[in-house]
């Protein structure tokens, strides 16, 4: 196993971020803002996505990808999510829904589905949160019953990101409801199948060029080849799992998200005048800008070093993966809240591209797990971690050690 901090960019990784920086400006940039008003998805962008192979760099070798890793994918995604933070969830939603197949897929399932996600024939998508089961992951209603050959499929998904543009879903049912840790299930369901349909879409905040719906399931019947994995109760883990790699993803969108608002506030600080001189050379200004900078790239490392662990196999990436995510989305809000604060007036209104930094930025602290949520799985682990810290509880006050034991305090975490 590589060091976990060893953060090697290969040259096809290096290759495919340049071909998105291309593609990012050339398709997504001067399209952004016709797309975020009209709330359409850029089919145009994502065809030259596809043409460039792009969709290949999360799918492994053996299945018609890249196999250029999760690293790959953070380079890609953060230069396509500078120009439109929606287009660039847009291109990483489809690792998201791909990585059940990816990581806990049979090698049939694998041949079926990965070859034509790599070639951009399918765009994919990931059906876990409901109504009623957002955070709580674990407690999902949408239910699938084996009936002969076949799963029947019965319950709404909410919030399904690609909805209606994706072929495949990898949709996350209860298969058992009385078990406590073999629950849930995932199960790939295909558009066009019978009783399956888009329902309410979502009319955004931001990221309005990628479509967000509600995805109904009626009696859909699938083959029970469908079932990820082959074996029933898989699909919490396969669900953990699937955010412990695609989270990076998602903070490699915020990095792209703060660079793209940084870059606008620059251009802009130099160009305004005020007081007879650009108010780039006002302190306050200046004070400002450089907070944005050092921010962004201090998440920039964090995303790949998270990145460069998955690739590595490093086993327990979950708190690095949330780490990751929790401090980049929290960036990319802070500094398109700062950029809107340069632009002053101007800002603030939506013939500026900077108004829609703001509006997207919102999301990445909600989606792929709140920031709450990354918090709590941050505590949770180093407060197991801290198990390998016991040699050094003797520099803790014994008086204070006695009151734990006496007081059995909970850690509540
Ligand atoms: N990898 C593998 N297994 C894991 C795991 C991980 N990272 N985390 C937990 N598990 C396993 C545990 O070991 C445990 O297994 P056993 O039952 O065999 O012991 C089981 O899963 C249950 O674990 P927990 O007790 O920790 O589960 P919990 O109910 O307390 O919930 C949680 C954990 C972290 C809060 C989880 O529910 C969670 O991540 N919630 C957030 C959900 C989320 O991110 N939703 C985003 C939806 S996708 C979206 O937004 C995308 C979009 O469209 C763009």
């Amino acid at each position: 196993m590589e060091h976990p901090n060893n953060i090697v960019f290969s040259d096809l990784a290096l290759e495919l971020k340049d071909k998105a920086h291309e593609i990012a400006e050339k398709y997504v940039r001067p399209n952004a803002a016709k797309y975020d008003r009209a709330q359409e998805y850029n089919y145009e962008a994502a065809k030259a996505v596809a043409e460039a192979g792009l969709f290949k760099t999360f799918v492994p070798k053996e299945y018609g990808g890249h196999g250029a890793g999760v690293l790959a994918l953070c380079l890609v995604t953060e230069q396509l999510a500078r120009a439109d933070s929606g287009f660039g969830v847009a291109f990483a939603v489809n690792a998201l829904g791909s990585f059940p197949i990816i990581l806990g897929g049979t090698e049939e399932q694998k041949q079926k589905w990965l070859p034509q996600i790599a070639n951009g024939e399918k765009f994919v998508a990931f059906c876990l949160s409901e109504k009623y089961a957002g955070s709580d992951a674990g407690g999902l209603s949408v239910t699938a019953e084996l009936d002969g050959d076949e799963y029947v499929i019965c319950g709404e998904k909410k919030w399904t990101t690609n909805g209606g543009v994706a072929d495949i879903y990898s949709v996350f049912c209860v298969t058992d409801p009385s078990s406590k840790s073999r629950r849930i299930s995932s199960i790939v369901v295909e558009k066009g199948t019978p009783g399956f349909s888009i329902g309410k879409i979502e009319d955004k905040m931001g990221i309005r060029t990628v479509p967000v719906v509600e995805t109904h399931f009626d009696h859909v019947r699938v083959p029970k080849d469908n079932l990820i994995g082959g074996r029933p109760g898989q699909g919490f883990k396969h669900a953990m799992m699937t955010l412990d790699c695609a989270r990076p993803g998602v903070a490699a969108q915020a990095v792209g998200a703060a660079q793209g608002a940084l870059d606008l506030a620059v251009v802009y600080a130099n160009r305004r005048n005020q007081f007879g001189q650009p108010i780039s050379s006002f302190q306050m200004v200046q004070k400002m800008l450089a907070d944005m900078a050092m921010k962004t790239e201090a998440s920039r490392w964090l995303v790949y070093s998270a990145a460069a662990a998955v690739d590595a196999g490093v086993k327990n990436i979950t708190k690095r993966a949330a780490i990751a995510k929790c401090f980049a989305t929290d960036t990319a809000m802070e500094v398109a809240t700062d950029a809107v604060q340069i632009f002053g007036g101007y800002g603030f209104m939506e013939d500026y591209p900077v108004a829609k930094c703001f509006r997207d930025a919102k999301i990445l602290q909600i989606y792929e797990g709140t920031n709450q949520i990354q918090r709590m799985v941050i505590a949770r682990n180093l407060v197991r971690e801290s198990e390998a810290l016991k040699y050094i509880e003797d520099y803790i006050p014994r008086e204070v050690q006695q009151t734990f034991q006496d007081e059995e305090v909970i850690t509540g975490v």
